[in-house]
């Protein structure tokens, strides 16, 4: 799997990589990388190219953008193949006026806010305001179909080999032409596909052009989806008798002291005449050393043809893949014709054991380990549904500090890098289809999901719908059942399940092997009386809503409290649904609604300039909400916690009381003002502590004990006035190449030091040498300011710029700065 981050982009790779004809001046900046796990250009027969830069996009349609926006209106027809449609497909079009963009690519995201007076019924299911009130879709028409070019890096050396495009997302509806020709396209805004374009190329020294017509006018979803080419597009030449795409499935299973290996191998030959190959499989461990090996197959697929077969392979004393130890194989297959290596493809996977039951809920290889899920949207600050490697990594680790183990990727398939990376750091998954229906277009959605995806370990369940309208009933159950069959005839391996609310004691109940609930978890124990041999899931849980950093409801000014006390009637609190999963073992655990903050869906206020969600345990930024420390408490037991709330900044409420709670997981809490103890108490388990605490400025502090000893501390120190900045990130060494980012931290100061809890200053940013910043956020759900840019205020104390390589290794320099403020300075080095 291509890893971006790895991508060298210079002209030296793309002669490493031998592309005979092709001319790199005429490419400028297309990104190349080789897929081999060494990253050794020259060994590989098979060539591997993340088309990341090199595109260009124009908004609305491609060739005139006057006369309509509607496909093949007024513009060529598909009377004939090679001339289709638009003279945006051919390679001698004019796209210079078009915008030089890097792919991952969100249109949304950059586009205005529709404001008050959008068409919009201002509820839930409204489509405007569900988007994030951004100006896409059916009412925006101008802004809701995009078209992207690329000049492809193929060339004479090509000919006669399987030349393909695999599109890991684009959202949505998109047409890819190759050419003129129009190649292959997906409906789905989530289903990865892939787009056979060796008939169309020139290998004679032609310019090779792809071009994609994207249309956003329907979404898919209740939720902000983003709209462009949002993942990863890879171009691959293989020879002409190669694996195909998802051509290798690995399924191992612990037996006694070893693991039997399973690989299913299809074999495409795109050659007109016969071939006779032998396919070699080897097993690797992580240290590179060869552990198991399959006897060679011989295969024969005639002309155009195809083949399927099996081998098996042995791994003595497997090392177990679990969130503990994510430790991963891999699978090298080799396609030799006449003793030379002619096609080589990489497999990660993993051997794991994962079982669900209604008695122990959830085990992995043996041990019952509670599912501490995340649901997630794929958005973050900045940078919308376009999700760069290294950023999915970060919102990764977030999740992983707070103590979570699994994450649901809500509502569609997840973009295969997030499961690479998951894999990688032990995060289990929950991969959910888009559509809970029979046609071809559902099936072929969760098809495509699956070949996909099913060598990740991380997977640990299918999830084949979500709070369907016909979930409890008997057509409900019938259409769960088809697609529950598919998961298994594709993947016999898995369980599945679906995230219901409402009507568990029979319809797509009935079909999945683990019952999702969503909310209601106060039900489950009756519902488990009814059925006791039914393993169950939390597959949504919580929904608490806020702003992080506010402490008092403002309804005018759609501001909500952080403490554990907000949420939507369906929903509930973190300490109530936790609580009841923590103590029910046959529980297999719970994904909160939801890791983090997302554009669209505006809950609890449906109204502009409400655009976001306010669910998040996190904001949109991943900057943690108070509710972040109860689960981060709870979670993750063994590492004593406190965290004291709210912040200690009330002038004029001197002598009123002020709620101030504790989350933590120590055994006793003690809490002082300005050194004086006002008490300690015990806290419960999985409970929080509360103090009415008359309100005087100064510093309040927690101490945590454990068997008598201050094991944790926290504190909240009365700020005065902003005076200076503070500018942290995780990363400040990072690759080159233009892939790598480091996510940056801004914090408002006092004199002192003391971070500034209201602050919300205009802040301006600079950046000199090799980077970009590619988005900026603050976490406000109510923020109308652009993503883009180079200014933004701070919110609640705190604001977020994405800064990413722009290529080149040197060191580049970020400077925020603000009026009145001293300004703050981070290198990040690029090498
Ligand atoms: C559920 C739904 C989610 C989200 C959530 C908000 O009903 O599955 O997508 O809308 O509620 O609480």
């Amino acid at each position: 799997m291509m890893d971006d981050q790895t991508i060298s982009t210079d002209r030296r790779t793309a002669m490493a990589l031998g592309l005979a004809g092709l001319g790199t001046a005429s490419l400028p900046g297309i990104a190349l990388a080789e897929t081999t796990a060494q990253g050794r250009a020259e060994a590989s027969p098979r060539r591997s190219v993340l088309l990341a830069e090199g595109w260009r996009f124009h908004l609305g349609h491609a060739a005139d953008m006057a006369k309509d926006f509607d496909f093949g209106l007024n513009q060529r027809t598909y009377a004939k193949p090679g001339r289709d449609v638009s003279p945006a497909t051919l390679a001698d079009f004019d796209d210079s006026g078009w915008s030089a963009i890097r792919v991952p690519h969100d249109w949304a995201v950059d586009l205005p806010f529709a404001g008050p007076a959008a068409p919009a019924e201002k509820d839930k299911e409204d489509a405007v305001a569900a988007h994030g009130f951004k100006t896409i879709g059916r009412a925006f028409p101008q802004n809701s179909v995009g078209w992207y070019r690329c000049r492809l890096p193929v060339g004479a050396a090509d000919k006669g080999r399987a030349v393909w495009l695999e599109f890991d997302g684009v959202f949505r509806n998109c047409k890819v032409f190759v050419n003129g020709f129009e190649a292959g396209g997906s409906a789905s805004g989530y289903a990865p596909f892939r787009v056979d374009i060796a008939d169309f190329l020139d290998y004679e020294g032609g310019a090779n052009q792809v071009a994609v017509r994207v249309d956003a006018s329907l979404g898919e979803g209740w939720f902000y989806e983003g709209a462009g080419i949002y993942r990863h597009v890879t171009l691959v030449s293989a020879a002409a008798c190669h694996v195909p795409q998802w051509g290798t499935c690995v399924r191992a299973e612990v037996d006694g002291e070893g693991a039997a290996v399973t690989i299913l191998t299809t074999l495409a030959n795109d050659a007109e005449s016969p071939a006779k190959v032998t396919v070699r499989h080897a097993v690797h461990d992580a240290e590179g050393r060869q552990v198991a090996m399959a006897a060679d197959h011989l295969a024969e697929p005639g002309a155009l043809g195809k083949v399927e077969f099996e081998q098996t392979a042995r791994i003595r004393a497997p090392r177990l893949w679990s969130p503990a130890s994510p430790y991963l194989y891999r699978l090298t297959t080799e396609v030799l014709r006449d003793g030379v290596v002619v096609d080589r493809t990489e497999t990660a996977f993993g051997v794991r054991t994962v079982t669900f039951d209604a008695v122990r809920g959830f085990t992995i290889n043996g041990q019952n380990v509670k599912l501490l899920g995340v649901c997630n949207h794929q958005d973050h600050a900045g940078v919308g549904a376009a999700i760069p490697d290294a950023l999915h990594e970060w919102r990764v680790d977030r999740t992983l500090e707070m103590g979570a183990n699994s994450w649901r990727s809500a509502h569609n398939p997840s973009a295969q890098v997030l499961l690479d990376i998951c894999d990688r750091k032990g995060m289990m998954m929950i991969a959910e289809t888009r559509l809970n229906t029979t046609n071809p277009e559902a099936m072929d959605e969760l098809e495509r999901m699956i070949l996909s995806s099913r060598n990740h370990p991380s997977i640990i369940l299918w999830s084949v719908g979500n709070e369907e309208g016909h979930q409890g009933s008997e057509r409900g159950r019938r259409i769960s059942a088809e697609l529950v069959a598919r998961c298994k005839a594709l993947d016999p391996t898995r369980l599945t399940t679906q995230a219901m609310d409402q009507g568990w004691d029979g319809g797509a109940a009935e079909a999945v092997d683990v019952v999702g609930f969503n909310y209601r978890t106060d039900k489950i124990a009756a519902w488990h009386e009814r059925h006791p041999d039914k393993p169950v899931i939390g597959t949504e849980t919580g929904s608490t809503v806020s702003t992080r950093g506010a402490y008092e409801n403002d309804e005018a000014r759609h501001i909500v409290k952080a403490y554990d006390t907000e949420h939507p009637w369906w929903a509930s609190t973190a300490e109530e649904w936790w609580t009841i999963v923590a103590n029910a073992p046959y529980i297999a655990g719970g994904f909160i609604w939801t890791g983090f903050d997302y554009r669209g869906e505006p809950t609890p206020y449906p109204a502009f300039p409400s655009v976001a969600s306010y669910f998040g345990a996190m904001d949109s930024c991943g900057f943690a909400k108070d509710n972040y420390f109860y689960y981060r408490a709870w979670w993750r037991p063994d590492q004593p916690l406190v965290h004291l709330l709210p912040h200690w900044n009330w002038a004029g409420r001197e002598g009123q009381p002020v709620p101030v709670w504790a989350h933590g997981n120590c055994a006793e809490i003690e809490l002082l003002l300005n050194g004086k103890s006002l008490g300690r108490k015990p806290m419960p388990r999985n409970g929080h502590l509360e103090w009415q605490v008359p309100y005087a400025p100064g510093k309040l502090e927690a101490r945590g004990y454990n068997g008598g000893k201050v094991v944790a501390r926290d504190q909240r120190v009365t700020a005065s006035a902003p005076a200076k900045l503070k500018l942290t990130a995780e990363r400040v060494r990072l690759a080159a190449g233009g892939a790598d980012l480091s996510v940056l931290r801004v914090e408002v100061r006092d004199n002192a030091g003391n971070p500034v809890p209201t602050a919300d200053n205009a802040l301006r940013f600079s950046v000199s040498g090799p980077a970009r910043i590619i988005g900026l956020g603050n976490g406000n759900p109510t923020s109308l300011e652009a993503d883009k840019g180079d200014s933004r205020k701070a919110f609640n104390g705190l604001a977020q710029a994405i800064v990413q390589g722009s290529g080149s290794s040197g060191s580049a320099r970020i400077t925020v700065s603000g009026e009145g403020l001293s300004p703050a300075a981070i290198d990040l080095f690029f090498h």
